[in-house]
């Protein structure tokens, strides 16, 4: 088997130092394609998004949220919502809008951006804060806010495998 020489699932990091040059429009929408091709229990696709520029936005979030310094650096983030209400599977939500934000970050390695994921669902006070901030209504759920930018750092890719946990057959 001949394997791609470039394989941005496994080169991705969490980068959190951008250049200061912007990111156009085409390439959040490319971005938003990304996470809205994820796979989601029944296809229910239970996602909305933020996308945020507006700079003061973007340098309040750090006064709360105690990881999140790097926004100030970020000329755009993306913030997932869940939208449960009236969907089949209503329970599955946050396994499907990780995994559309987890298409996020690899579409945004793929384009060469730099991007990390900012946890926010299940805390309250950072969900709350965001309510507040973005005046998000009480059905949908802030779940990650993703910065996204052109990396002003580089980093290693992280071979993580380990062989022992792996299991076969049965535990
Ligand atoms: C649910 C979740 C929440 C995270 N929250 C934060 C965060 O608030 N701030 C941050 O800088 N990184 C956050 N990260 C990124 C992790 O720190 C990072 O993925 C991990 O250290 C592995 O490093 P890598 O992404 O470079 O492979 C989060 C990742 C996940 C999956």
């Amino acid at each position: 088997m001949d394997y791609p020489d470039r394989d941005p699932v496994l080169t991705r990091r969490s980068i959190r130092a951008y250049r200061d040059e912007p990111v156009d429009d085409a390439t959040v929408e490319r971005l938003l394609r990304a996470g809205m091709a994820a796979p989601s229990a029944g296809n229910q696709q239970p996602w909305q998004f933020i996308v945020i520029r507006d700079r003061a936005t973007l340098d309040q979030i750090p006064t709360w949220h105690p990881y999140a310094k790097m926004l100030p650096s970020a000329p755009v983030a993306v913030l997932v919502l869940g939208d449960p209400a009236g969907v089949k599977w209503a329970g599955m939500w946050p396994q499907d809008c990780a995994a559309c934000v987890q298409n996020m970050l690899i579409e945004a390695e793929l384009l060469g951006l730099g991007a990390v994921w900012l946890g926010v669902h299940p805390l309250p006070e950072r969900e709350a804060a965001l309510r507040e901030l973005l005046g998000i209504p009480e059905e949908l759920v802030p779940f990650a806010l993703v910065p996204f930018g052109w990396p002003r750092q580089r980093k290693e890719p992280a071979d993580r495998y380990d062989p022992s946990r792996v299991h076969y057959e049965r535990w």
